[in-house]
């Protein structure tokens, strides 16, 4: 269902007419695209407190495709500044924190409609509560700079200790692929629940998937399907299973994308097994998207509509991940991505089951992520949508829907490719260093975590 309302407000008189009724200004984000694959304009640097990122930082962004500059361009030019990198890794007090006004303040003006801003910060410091509330500080800062900043501009913020390890993680925020994550805390490398080992680089930024098998679950249409497009636009090969029910969507999706499809039910007890058996090779990615709705006040659920909700959004990718990993199926160097929601993360009315079943993904990434990694070499992170253009949503009364396309930073509703994207960078051989995070592709919603 198309936004009429972000198509108005980019017409002059809609600009001028929601303006002055003081009503939301949303943006047309700026997505990839194979002719435009990277943001315009130049990449600012700027440093608050004692950074001891470098040389390291200095050459990963470098390699953005951007140019770096350490003051606003004069003139700005017509594109003014892309993206915004404040290394505020060595604030480590209140007077840090002034250092990040201080530089942040000039130059705020200058970023470009769809720019990004990226805070890096270090990981806190349990023997220093003068240094933890400094960085802690910078949680609440990029979080209200995201709500106020507008015109389809995002800010995030990335704890790190080692830039290399955060190339894949830097590499994907100052790109139009992170259209729509904002107002993010990541964490990299040390900070993660386990530090793992030097990154694995891949051979080709534009293909990092190449030679790799990606399973999607629930790939036969909405998210689903663009994560299977994105992940084989990133040179997988990918493997579309759905319910039999949808063999004929699933079979179109993966013969577009030169994949295979799975027709499988994956509720079914030896569903991990049949996986196994139907990809001898094994598989690198392993993404747990299907996912239902039966929506109902609890005090009107009848058991079985929990039991549904519970079994395909939860327990199947419980049985599924164990199976995957302790058959040796899913690969070391492996990825896993599970699909919460902050429906999940938040609570909604009417949602007691599907939120239940979404925290618990949440819970799982975070629990397993360490012990995955260290046992098998497999990273386990999850993605988070809010209000995005599916079927799903299309079908939301009028004015709810209304609500949740306007009720976040970019006061819009996000597409498929966006959780896609955040899927794709998740999946990368060089995110090994990103481990147990749940990221939220929602726009900066202002539902909760
Ligand atoms: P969708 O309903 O369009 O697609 C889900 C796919 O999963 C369908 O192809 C369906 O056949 C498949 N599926 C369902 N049960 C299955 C089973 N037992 N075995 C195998 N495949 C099964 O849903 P959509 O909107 O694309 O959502 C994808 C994921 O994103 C879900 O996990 C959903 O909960 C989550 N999500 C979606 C949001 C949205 O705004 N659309 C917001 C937050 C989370």
């Amino acid at each position: 269902m198309a936004d009429r309302y972000l198509s108005f407000t980019g017409t002059a008189p809609g600009r001028f007419l929601s303006r002055r009724l003081g009503l939301p200004q949303p943006a047309a984000l700026r997505r990839w695209s194979p002719q435009r694959p990277s943001l315009d304009g130049a990449l600012l640097r700027l440093t608050a407190g004692k950074s001891g990122l470098d040389p390291d930082l200095a050459s990963v962004l470098s390699r953005t495709g951007l140019e770096v500059a350490e003051a606003v361009p004069a003139p700005a030019g017509a594109l003014g500044v892309a993206a915004v990198v404040l290394d505020a890794s060595g604030v480590r007090d209140v007077d840090g924190l002034g250092e990040v006004h201080a530089a942040l303040h000039p130059v705020v003006r200058s970023v470009a409609a769809s720019g990004r801003v990226v805070v890096l910060g270090a990981p806190l410091d349990a023997g220093d509560h003068h240094q933890a509330a400094a960085q802690q500080a910078l949680e609440g800062f990029t979080r209200s700079l995201g709500k106020e900043i507008g015109r389809g501009r995002t800010v995030n913020l990335v704890r790190l200790t080692d830039a290399s390890a955060a190339e894949s993680t830097l590499r994907f925020l100052l790109s139009p692929r992170s259209a729509y994550v904002s107002g993010q805390v990541i964490h990299v490398g040390a900070d993660a629940p386990t530090a793992p080992t030097a990154p694995t680089a891949p051979g080709d930024w534009d293909r990092p998937l190449a030679g790799r098998t990606a399973l999607v679950t629930g790939g036969a249409r909405g998210i689903g399907e663009a994560v299977a497009e994105t992940l084989a636009r990133d040179g997988a090969h990918v493997v579309v299973l759905d319910v039999p029910a949808a063999e004929a969507d699933a079979r179109r999706v993966a013969e577009r994308l030169g994949g295979t499809a799975l027709p499988l039910d994956i509720t079914a007890a030896d569903a991990g097994e049949r996986i196994a058996a139907a990809l001898p090779d094994g598989l690198d990615v392993l993404i747990h998207n299907a996912g239902i709705t039966r929506d109902r006040r609890l005090v009107n659920m009848p058991a079985e509509r929990w039991g549904s909700v519970l079994e395909v959004n939860l327990a199947s990718v419980l049985r599924t991940t164990d199976a995957l990993l302790a058959s040796g199926a899913l690969r070391r160097g492996g990825r896993i991505v599970a699909t919460a929601s902050i429906a999940g993360l938040a609570g909604n009315a009417g949602q007691t089951n599907y939120g239940a079943s979404k925290a618990g993904v949440a819970g799982m990434v975070r629990a397993l992520a360490p012990r995955a990694l260290a046992e098998h070499g497999v990273t386990v992170n999850a993605v988070a949508p809010g209000f995005i253009e599916t079927k799903m949503t299309a079908a939301v009364p009028l004015f709810i829907r209304e609500a949740g396309r306007r009720m976040n930073s970019l006061a819009q509703g996000g597409l498929p490719v966006d959780v896609a994207e955040t899927t794709a960078w998740l999946a990368h051989p060089a995110s090994g260093a990103v481990n147990g995070q749940v990221v939220r592709v929602c726009g900066q919603s202002l539902l909760g975590a």
